[in-house]
């Protein structure tokens, strides 16, 4: 049985290029034994991450990221089943957040802020497919 997890976590310190890397890095080389497939997008203080695959896969792996020393306060914003996978050929394709202009901000949000924790669950997904839309996708994995 597939499903999508969303959820939004902050970074326990002003997180920087080579923990986003070493994320990536873990994740692209993880993913695919588990069949998680997804999206991180992050700010130097935010996260925000779909993973998709088998309910006990992103289960468990939504628990070590919980556990996970270098993000804090994890919410789940979405948790659902699904017939299929929106980031399939994605092994975690990366976002940088602070690429987001006030304008798509706006179009989803009262305020031309940036907060998961704060908007619906429709509203964060929808700014990151606008996201992937305009191409502020860096890059997918493999
Ligand atoms: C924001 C964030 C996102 C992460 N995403 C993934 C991921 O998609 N896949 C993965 O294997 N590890 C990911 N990790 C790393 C895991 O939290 C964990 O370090 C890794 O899975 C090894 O866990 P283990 O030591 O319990 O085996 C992420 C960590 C953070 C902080």
């Amino acid at each position: 049985m597939l499903v999508r997890l969303l959820y939004a976590s902050r970074a326990t310190t002003p997180a920087n290029n080579s923990v986003h890397d070493s994320i990536l890095e873990q994740s692209r080389a993880r993913n695919p034994k588990l069949g998680i497939t997804g999206i991180l997008c992050f700010s130097d203080n935010l996260f925000i991450q779909v993973l998709e695959g088998g309910r006990d896969e992103v289960c468990e792996l939504y628990n070590s990221i919980v556990r996970d020393g270098r993000n804090q306060h994890v919410r789940i914003l979405s948790f659902e089943e699904i017939r299929e996978r929106r980031f399939g050929g994605w092994t975690m394709g990366q976002v940088n957040l602070a690429k987001v202009n006030p304008a798509m901000l706006l179009k989803y949000g009262e305020r031309a802020e940036l907060n998961p924790f704060g908007v619906s669950a429709h509203a964060t997904m929808a700014l990151l497919d606008e996201l992937i839309a305009t191409a502020l996708v860096v890059s997918r994995g493999g």
